[in-house]
């Protein structure tokens, strides 16, 4: 379908049919999850992480590893060139000379755009500032697929913080191409921004309420995200909404049955840890969906599937 050689800067970059064929590609890897494959022997995938990651960094260096693939990287630039004032269209023409691809996350939005401008390698963006992370949005796809056997049809609540949280941005988009209604829920202060309002409103149904209670009943899939902490410009601010929202057992009274929950991780404490034992918790199962998915990703943009 034209994946080869492709960057991943913007999850609005792809049509339905590309991302149900991704998350095609990514079921068909799930023997490989345990078995592995050869088919990225030879290739060397760059992971530059300008921002702290436990799960992305990490699912893509197995996701490389069980094809068969190696990896190279920082996870911290203070070991870097980049300490010695090195910009990033520099460290990215270096890179690209060592690498077949670059997986990048960085804390300004706008990142990933400018690093796919400079590279003659696939930019593969892992977040970028507030702004977007499509790899974890096609991981909820993904998730939400496996779980529930499809998306069309479903009511999806995103809550928490959707001003600042970039899973929930990316995610949003990537929902507005398929038959869902979408329960946007948030203290007042963290309502999703305007941009990607005006981007999916008018493709599917839009509703926003402030607490969870309002709409609990409607959902099939809850997708919990924490407060952005470090991307507030103002510390009162971030005071002023803290623990504002919290799903505990009592929270999830008259829920659906068959709800899901999911939450990109890591968790603070939005969701209360009795919750993980319910069947409602599906968030450390989404875990291992991001692997396959970047599995199917890395295959398809390195060209060993097509
Ligand atoms: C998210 C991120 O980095 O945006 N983490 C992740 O990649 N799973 C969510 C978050 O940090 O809250």
């Amino acid at each position: 379908m034209g994946f080869e050689g492709r960057s991943v800067v913007s999850i609005k970059d792809f049509t339905r049919e590309e991302l149900d064929y991704i998350l095609d590609v990514a079921e068909a890897m799930e023997p490989l999850y345990d078995k592995g494959s050869d088919m990225l022997r030879g290739k060397v995938l760059a992971l530059l992480f300008f921002e702290p990651s436990t799960r992305t960094r990490l699912s893509f260096e197995v996701a490389m590893k069980k094809l068969g693939g190696a990896t190279i990287g920082f996870a911290k630039p203070e070991a870097t060139s980049v300490m010695k004032g090195e910009n990033l269209a520099d460290t990215i023409r270096v890179v690209e000379n060592y690498a077949d691809a670059i997986v990048l996350r960085h804390p300004r939005e706008g990142s990933a755009r400018l690093a796919a401008e400079f590279s003659k390698k696939p930019i593969i963006n892992a977040g970028s500032g507030a702004e977007e992370h499509p790899t974890q949005a096609m991981l909820d796809l993904y998730t939400v697929r496996r779980e529930r056997g499809r998306i069309d049809g479903l009511n999806i609540g995103l809550m928490g913080d959707l001003r600042y949280g970039r899973t929930v941005h990316s995610l949003a988009y990537a929902l507005s191409l398929y038959k869902v209604r979408l329960y946007l829920i948030s203290p007042p202060e963290l309502r999703m921004r305007r941009e990607v309002l005006e981007e999916i409103e008018g493709k599917i149904p839009v509703v926003e309420v402030s607490d969870l209670s309002e709409v609990l009943p409607e959902l099939d899939v809850l997708y919990v995200t924490r407060i952005q902490k470090e991307r507030f410009a103002d510390p009162l601010e971030y005071e002023r909404v803290k623990g504002s929202y919290r799903v505990d057992l009592k929270a999830l009274e008259g829920a659906k049955e068959g709800l899901i929950i999911l939450h990109p991780l890591p968790r603070v404490d939005e969701i209360a840890p009795e919750v993980d034992n319910t069947p409602y918790a599906r968030y450390f199962r989404q875990v291992r969906s991001g692997v396959v998915v970047r599995m199917a990703l890395l295959a398809l943009i390195l060209g060993a599937v097509r």
